[in-house]
């Protein structure tokens, strides 16, 4: 009798979580945006992580914009609305598909300063300082952000100042911070305090608590210059002015040469089959596209569906061929203006089967044992949002400062952070950066050079038309859970919503370690680790947003249940 009673209780909490959203994350709290975790819409749908931006780029869907005027107000409001991953001070990565059928893959990934060194991360006697890759002024690699969103602006319809505006009155006027961002900004104090020069609007003598407002004159000014003089409001003027005083003060290298010279570079879209569909999604300095590849492709022959969702075999499978590729990763991959990287080669079916061969069905593979294979010598902040229109332009777009507020520090006067993306960089071989990945030459850094990413915007086209379009934050967990959200989809046959909010598992070779998130079934966990594998429950792994397109062209919009985000579309 007691037993469906508590039964019944969990479901109503877990139906009362899942529609209040972030009501439920802090039960106390007066305050709360009303956040929509799905949207089933007709026309267009922009789903991101913070209300007031995913509300930013609908109404420019609704003023006549295309896609690509959504998703750059959407860019833009996160910079202010979601100061830990939201970001002009950072770069990221943008794949579309356009209503004329082509597909794009837009690179605004930040670059290493000239003045940048392979050692410049090592101490006298050759220890890495991953402290300084990661905090204060050496850590930041130069900005992409504004420089991507203006080869963004080339697709658009409307204009700049436009676009801007709601950003602009969000900095000007303030906003109310969410339960989540409160939190966020008060865990971060101390760093705040630590590694700036002028004390930012984010340091508060009392705690921060939901509903609070936060007013950013300083970053409004810089989104107004960016408003009237273009990508030069950023990289010249005032703004690259303030900056460079900011490096003076904190013994930062970028010059003003490093803020002109930088340009976005649009690339070709890395494209393959799966099945029926076809893969649109990030090329190098990306590991994404070789990576996902890579684990689509060594799945995509087994039985996968037949195994079932979280079944054992299935888990065991997906977390093998996560380990095989994450060893190559660090092996090879790397920026490809600078370092030769045997793409072809990596994702050959040749290659891909050979590396299967050490597969053992009923046994948790070894890193130790598994290291990247033998090519013949020829061969927790980023944010992810996607938008799609009536037309059928469809963008997916990741863009980080790499850890939450970056380098924590804010440009005095300018009033935005800096990142701290240097640490993505290999700073000396086999030493883990800050989400544990290694590398090796390839990904060594060099003046000018773009450092490996795993931030894996992704498209699924049936038929030449978008049917998918897929992300997440994460650090190196974004491939995985990409990789784990279209398998869940497109051969698990689960619905969205669970695809995102089902728990994700996580493997990349080194450490030899698989992570699982809190719900993760027990018994399978248990299985796992009989099998060998060291199970490590971790926290939320992702924030995944998809957006599907269902018969008819209506389209289903999901926002990731672990945080703010909110699906929106009319
Ligand atoms: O480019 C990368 O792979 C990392 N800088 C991404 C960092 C990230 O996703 C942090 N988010 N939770």
């Amino acid at each position: 009798m007691l037993q469906p009673l508590i039964r019944l209780l969990l479901l109503c909490t877990l139906i009362i979580f899942y529609c209040n959203g972030l009501q439920a994350q802090d039960p106390q709290t007066p305050f709360a945006y009303s956040v929509r975790k799905t949207a089933f819409v007709n026309h267009g749908a922009v789903v991101s992580a913070h209300p007031l931006a995913s509300k930013a780029g609908v109404d420019m869907l609704r003023k006549g914009g295309n896609a690509f005027d959504a998703a750059i107000a959407t860019q833009l409001t996160l910079a202010v609305v979601y100061p830990a991953a939201g970001n002009i001070g950072g770069g990221g990565f943008m794949v579309a598909h356009t209503s004329t059928g082509k597909d794009l893959a837009l690179d605004f990934r930040e670059k290493a300063p000239a003045a940048a060194t392979r050692d410049m991360y090592l101490d006298s006697a050759g220890n890495a300082r991953t402290d300084l890759s990661q905090n204060g002024h050496l850590a930041s690699g130069v900005p992409g952000a504004i420089a991507g969103i203006f080869e963004e602006l080339r697709y658009a319809k409307l204009p700049m100042s436009t676009l801007i505006q709601p950003a602009i009155d969000l900095a000007e006027n303030g906003f109310a911070l969410t339960a989540a961002e409160a939190h966020s900004l008060n865990s971060t104090q101390e760093a705040f305090k630590r590694y700036n020069t002028v004390l930012p609007v984010f340091v508060k003598a009392t705690p921060w608590k939901a509903g609070d407002t936060l007013v950013q004159k300083d970053l409004a000014m810089t989104l107004k210059r960016i408003r009237d003089k273009g990508a030069k409001g950023f990289y010249e003027g005032e703004t690259a002015r303030l900056i460079l005083e900011e490096m003076r003060r904190g013994k930062g290298i970028l010059t003003a040469a490093d803020l002109q010279t930088y340009t976005a570079k649009t690339r070709p879209a890395t494209l393959f089959p799966y099945k029926q569909y076809t893969i649109v999604t990030m090329p190098l300095p990306s590991s994404g596209g070789v990576v996902l590849q890579q684990m689509l492709k060594m799945v995509e022959n087994q039985p996968l569906a037949g195994y079932g969702f979280e079944s054992v075999k299935a888990v065991h499978l997906m977390t093998e061929v996560e380990r095989l590729a994450y060893a190559d990763r660090a092996q090879y991959l790397g920026d490809r203006d600078y370092y030769s990287v045997p793409v072809d080669t990596l994702t050959s079916q040749a290659y891909l089967h050979s590396r299967m061969a050490a597969f053992q069905p009923d046994k948790a593979g070894n890193s130790k044992d598994i290291s990247a294979g033998v090519l013949s010598p020829k061969s927790e902040e980023t944010t992810h949002f996607d938008v799609i229109d009536n037309d059928g332009n469809a963008v997916s777009i990741t863009t980080t400062l790499n850890g939450g507020y970056g380098s924590r520090v804010v440009v005095g006067g300018a009033g935005f952070f800096l990142n701290n993306e240097m640490d993505d960089f290999s700073v000396k071989p086999g030493v883990p950066n800050m989400y544990g990945a290694v590398g090796t030459e390839a990904n060594a850094i060099a003046p000018g050079k773009r450092m490996l990413s795993s931030m894996t915007p992704t498209l699924v086209l049936d038929k030449g038309k978008v049917f998918l379009v897929v992300g997440t934050p994460g650090g190196t967990t974004i491939t995985t859970s990409v990789f784990q959200t279209l398998v869940d989809i497109l051969d698990f046959g689960l619905s969205t919503q669970d695809a995102v909010n089902n728990p994700k598992f996580h493997h990349q070779w080194l450490p030899d370690e698989l992570y699982v998130e809190p719900a993760f079934p027990t018994a399978v966990r248990e299985q796992l680790t009989s099998m060998g594998y060291k199970v490590i429950q971790r926290g939320s792994i992702g924030r995944t947003e998809v957006i599907k397109v269902l018969p008819g062209h209506k389209l289903e919009a999901v926002g990731d249940g672990r945080g703010d985000d909110t699906a929106e579309g009319y």
